[in-house]
């Protein structure tokens, strides 16, 4: 592999500014998916899925938590700041909403608890993706990881079923 290429944390929108609303973003998004999903309709997947880390988790601590530490980057109805995908003069990205028209639900449970946690830079390192100016600050410190789990929870959700769906497909299944 090639030293360090900028790499968008996520290939399936931010790569693709074009998709935004959030019905396009649903079929559009939903094709990487599809194997998952149909495995998850014949039923092969869906009991061997992991991913329970955001089940019976304290939704009102969370949203508590989401107004006090999220909000003010994140959107006070999880709406995002404005231009999300254009990164800054420093090649910062604004905050992606957290609603189902952002990409939030493209990730498994432990990046989106990585990145709250050890901020977006860290959580990309872990990645292998060196070097990436993140505006996602950690929280390890302020927020314990009970707290982590409630607030994603929370985002979660807010989500319409079916997109809650997807995105438990996408944490890897038990070994
Ligand atoms: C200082 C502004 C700021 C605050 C406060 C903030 N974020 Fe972020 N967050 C960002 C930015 C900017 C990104 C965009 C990705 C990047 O640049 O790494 C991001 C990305 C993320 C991501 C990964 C991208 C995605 O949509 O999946 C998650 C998860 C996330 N934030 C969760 C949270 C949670 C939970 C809180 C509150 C505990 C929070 N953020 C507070 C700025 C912030």
């Amino acid at each position: 592999m090639t030293a360090s290429i900028p790499t968008p944390i996520c290939n399936e929108c931010t790569a693709r500014p074009q998709v935004a609303p959030s019905k396009n973003v649903q079929i559009n998004a939903l094709k990487p998916h599809t194997p998952a999903l149909i495995a998850a309709l014949l039923g092969l997947a869906a009991p061997v899925l992991a991913g329970h880390q955001l089940e019976n988790r304290d939704i009102a601590a969370g949203e508590a938590v989401y107004a006090e530490q999220c909000a003010a980057c994140h959107g006070a109805n999880l709406e995002d700041q404005p231009d999300w995908r254009t990164p800054d003069e420093n090649g910062v990205l604004p905050a992606p909403p957290h609603d189902e028209t952002g990409h939030t639900w493209h990730h498994d449970n432990a990046l989106l608890f990585e990145y709250t946690k050890f901020g977006g830079a860290e959580a990309l390192t872990r990645r292998g993706i060196k070097d990436f100016a993140s505006g996602m600050p950690a929280f390890d410190g302020t927020l314990s990881d009970d707290d982590i789990w409630n607030v994603l929870a929370y985002i979660r959700s807010t989500w319409p079923k079916r997109v809650q769906e997807i995105q438990q497909g996408r944490n890897p299944p038990h070994g």
